[in-house]
């Protein structure tokens, strides 16, 4: 129930302008974001890269619709990755990028123009693009817009969310040599015939995706903090007889990075998904509505105590 409200609210324009425009000094803001600015970013990168851990940086600013928007999305996308790139970090640091930030609202033609001017920067850069995937709506033309710029460049990320019923036969789908698949549980609010709901058959979905992705032939990047799921990943890493440095563990900066460390130590491959920029708001909420037991922070943030 909280967690529904905490969605619906997310992507309330008026709460979303009364909250942003609160000072960014909230614990809870600042233990989920790396901070406002590319200053920011590169430094939490170099920190996380130090320590071992892998990247996929987020430049906040989603749901855009405004075509200026999308543009400036883009351009800080570019100036990003010639960032990563001039520090030589592009081996061990990619962005993730939202359709939703880059004009999908105005059709597909123009995010996958948006987006393939990300990858070219990626590849200048020597790294790699995931694309996010956001509400169900928009799970089709994201998926098509993957495939379109993996002829191109076939190292683009896809993501597949395990609450949606369709996520195995995704999984069957993408698990081709070279394919490199983020499996995770769903961050957004999606109706019963289309998702299951129960946290149960969700996490008992995730595992079956990860059987497909783990037995197939791709890359399965599995981002999640849930140690049942951790311990099961670890499970078919042996049965499957994959090694190490043929998948990846995927987890959010500020979320369980004890645990980020020890996986890596064991010589697993971690990747910390790290978002940065002004628009937190959306992001921020869809953390609370994963624990709402965050929510007490972030309400003493807001009100200055
Ligand atoms: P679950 O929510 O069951 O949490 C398991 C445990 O992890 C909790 O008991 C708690 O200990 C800890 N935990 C989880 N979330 C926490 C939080 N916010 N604060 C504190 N502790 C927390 N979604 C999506 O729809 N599209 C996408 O593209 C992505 N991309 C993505 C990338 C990466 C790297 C990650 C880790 C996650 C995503 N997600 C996502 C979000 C994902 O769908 C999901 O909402 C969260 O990962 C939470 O699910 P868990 O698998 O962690 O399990």
């Amino acid at each position: 129930m909280l967690r529904q409200a905490l969605l619906v609210a997310s992507r309330s324009g008026g709460a979303r302008k009364v909250v942003e425009t609160a000072p960014f000094t909230g614990d809870l803001v600042r233990r989920f974001i790396a901070g406002e600015t590319i200053d920011d970013a590169a430094r939490v990168t170099s920190d996380l890269t130090s320590d071992g851990l892998l990247v996929s940086l987020d430049v906040l600013g989603e749901d855009t619709h405004d075509k200026g928007h999308a543009e400036a999305n883009v351009q800080n996308y570019v100036e990003l990755l010639e960032r990563l790139g001039a520090a030589g970090l592009g081996a061990r640091a990619e962005v993730s990028l939202k359709l939703s930030a880059v004009g999908q609202t105005f059709g597909e033609d123009l995010a996958l123009e948006n987006a393939r001017r990300v990858c070219v920067a990626a590849s200048s850069a020597g790294t790699t693009v995931t694309l996010d995937m956001e509400e169900h709506t928009t799970v089709d033309s994201t998926l098509r817009i993957v495939h379109e710029l993996r002829r191109e460049y076939p190292d683009v990320g896809a993501v597949v969310q395990s609450y949606l019923r369709r996520a195995e036969e995704h999984c069957a789908e993408l698990a081709y040599e070279g394919s490199r698949v983020r499996l995770c549980k769903g961050a957004y609010a999606a109706p019963a015939p289309i998702a299951f709901t129960d946290k149960e058959d969700i996490d008992k979905s995730y595992v079956r995706c990860m059987k497909v992705l783990m037995a197939g032939k791709g890359y399965p990047m599995l981002a999640t903090h849930d140690p049942r799921l951790i311990d099961i990943a670890g499970a078919l890493s042996v049965l499957d007889e994959r090694d190490a440095n043929t998948f990846e563990y995927q987890m959010l900066y500020g979320v369980r990075p004890q645990e980020q460390r020890r996986l890596a130590a064991h010589g697993a491959q971690v990747r910390v998904y790290v978002a940065y920029g002004r628009e937190w708001y959306q992001y921020v909420m869809r953390r609370l509505a994963e624990r709402p037991g965050n929510l007490r922070f972030f309400m003493r943030a807001l009100v200055g105590r």
